[in-house]
């Protein structure tokens, strides 16, 4: 566990709190940021599968491709970094829409954006909390339910986040995804992925590819990585047993009070009451 103390560790930038990995500078000069029109924005409320779809995109591609850290990662130089990479881009983002810079949708840049049923991705989000030195203690799961419900957690409200891109659910540039419909039939995923990002891939290849990310040999393979935490999709730890958990559907229920599956179930129908999910 940390030291550190809560505002050491996060910042609150346009009402979302940011770890201060984040900096305000960077947050500030987003907008002026250079997209390319063959960037790929991999976009996620944390917890909900962003290193697995990351895994299966670099395999789809097979030339070079760069995999950043989150562009709202890192300190004001980051900007200048991502314009000296000159492979294709491929940039994660825990961003809502609202807070992307403003270029990747003028120049509608493809975007994939996975999502998870929000009771996994708390639960999730309190193992990583737990283990992670780089984000506030949390003592007990019933405190971090509440943190999770009231959007005081690292990106805010998981509503707020998934409303926001739910809104561009129709343009053409924005592939939705969701994490359950990959554990149930991922060569299907793989095969719309390669079709929305124009990508010629034979049968063959996606069940390679379906091969190489299961859960087991993903977690193998990055337990051998020598990952340096400024490059990777996370980001926030260099400690890759932290992202390669469980991986199932449905763990909430090992967590959930029935108490406390009631109240979720009421707040989410309530925010969620102009959702199409
Ligand atoms: P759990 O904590 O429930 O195990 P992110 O990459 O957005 O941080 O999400 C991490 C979650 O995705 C973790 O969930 C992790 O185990 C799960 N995950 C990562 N790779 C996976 C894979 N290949 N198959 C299934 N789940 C995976």
């Amino acid at each position: 566990m940390s030291n550190s103390t809560e505002a050491e560790l996060i910042h609150v930038f346009k009402g979302i709190p940011f770890t201060t990995r984040s900096s305000p500078e960077l947050l500030k000069s987003l907008d002026a940021f250079d997209a390319r029109e063959d960037d790929v924005l991999l976009v996620s409320y944390p917890k909900s599968g962003t290193h697995w779809l990351a895994g299966v995109i670099t395999k789809l591609y097979d030339s070079q491709v760069t995999i950043t850290s989150p562009i709202e990662f890192g300190d004001i130089s980051k900007l200048e970094e991502l314009n000296n990479l000159s492979s294709k881009r491929i940039i994660p983002t825990h961003l809502d829409y609202n807070m992307l810079p403003q270029n990747f949708k003028k120049k509608k840049c493809k975007m994939i954006y996975i999502s998870r049923n929000p009771k996994d991705t708390a639960v999730s989000m309190y193992h990583y909390y737990r283990d992670n030195p780089n984000l506030p203690t949390i003592d007990t799961w019933t405190a971090f339910f509440d943190l999770f419900l009231k959007g005081n957690v690292v990106c805010g409200s998981w509503f707020d986040h998934f409303l926001s891109w739910e809104q561009h659910e129709g343009d053409k540039n924005i592939l939705f995804l969701f994490y359950e419909d990959m554990k149930k039939d991922l060569p299907k995923v793989v095969k719309k992925i390669a079709l929305f990002l124009s990508l010629n891939v034979s049968d063959k290849d996606i069940q390679d590819i379906c091969k190489k990310s299961s859960f087991s040999e993903m977690k193998n393979d990055t337990e051998k990585e020598n990952s340096d935490p400024s490059h990777t999709v996370c980001a926030l730890t260099s400690n890759r047993k932290l992202i390669f958990r469980k991986g199932a559907v449905g763990d909430w229920k090992n967590h959930f009070t029935p108490k406390q599956n009631r109240r979720f179930e009421e707040i989410f129908n309530e925010k969620m009451k102009l959702s199409k999910m």
